[in-house]
């Protein structure tokens, strides 16, 4: 039966907002998925990066310009020794064979995090993919790795202090806009929507400066499960939000 339009929340029956500009995604459920079918962990993020690129694919027609995945926390290093250098070449087989794709795709490639700890090979890769595709606009997809937020700030943070001690920049003159120049997504805007997959309601060190007025969906599904219509789903429950950025509702 059809709700009749007077007793809808005003804001739910408010025509479609605009859609997200930036998501970011906490991909999270991988080695649940491979476990569930008896599989090695590095399974399931075999069947990850394949989502990956089919979100990644999907975004120009859905209106998203930017999209940020969190592919290798700081904090990851404490997994079994077989697991991070699985990733690791993971990542180094992704940018090697979807390179051709991206550069066609459309899509600019930039990675955000520490890259002082990850191995020469697969730094070499990323300083490639990330000039090969330097001219791409379609659609910017920026992946996390050695990523944690608060090392992000402190970093960014260092950097900053040594600028004021060098004298290029006044102490007296920072605001709340200063610290975002600092940070590793100073080219990016802020993010709009945070995902996490997998049932987990935790932000796990992402992107924290920068998801200070995100809206948040936290969706049951395992990573290696979510499709195109899982992400469009979350992205037309976007556009019935009000966003308000601590002002009233208009
Ligand atoms: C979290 O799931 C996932 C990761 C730590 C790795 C994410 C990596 C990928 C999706 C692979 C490819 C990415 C790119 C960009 C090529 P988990 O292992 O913690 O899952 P669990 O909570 O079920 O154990």
């Amino acid at each position: 039966m059809a709700i009749p339009t007077q007793i809808l929340d005003p804001v739910l029956a408010a025509p479609a907002g605009p859609g997200p500009r930036h998501v970011a995604i906490i991909m999270d459920g991988n080695g649940r998925w491979a476990q569930r079918r008896g599989r090695p962990r590095l399974l399931g993020h075999r069947a990850g990066a394949r989502r990956v690129r089919e979100i990644v694919a999907a975004c120009p027609d859905l209106g998203v310009e930017y999209v940020t995945v969190f592919a290798f926390s700081t904090e990851n290093w404490k997994r079994t020794q077989d697991e991070v250098s699985g990733l690791m070449s993971l990542f180094r087989r992704y940018i090697q064979t979807e390179a051709d794709t991206l550069l066609r795709q459309g899509t600019r490639v930039r990675f955000i995090g520490d890259r002082l700890q990850l191995d020469a090979k697969l730094r070499a890769l990323m300083d490639m993919i990330e000039a090969l595709t330097a001219h791409n606009t379609r659609v910017n997809l920026t992946v996390a790795l050695n990523y944690g937020g608060r090392d992000e700030v402190a970093r960014a943070t260092k950097r900053l202090a040594r600028d004021v001690a060098s004298g290029r920049l006044d102490p007296e003159s920072i605001t709340d806009q200063t610290l975002p120049r600092y940070l590793d997504t100073h080219v990016l805007p802020d993010p709009d929507l945070v995902i996490r997959t997998s049932g987990e309601a935790r932000i796990s060190n992402f992107l924290l400066w920068q998801s200070a007025y995100a809206e948040y969906e936290f969706v049951d599904t395992l990573w290696p499960d979510f499709t195109r219509d899982c992400f469009e789903a979350i992205l037309s429950r976007y556009g019935m939000r009000e966003r308000r950025y601590g002002g009233v509702r208009a």
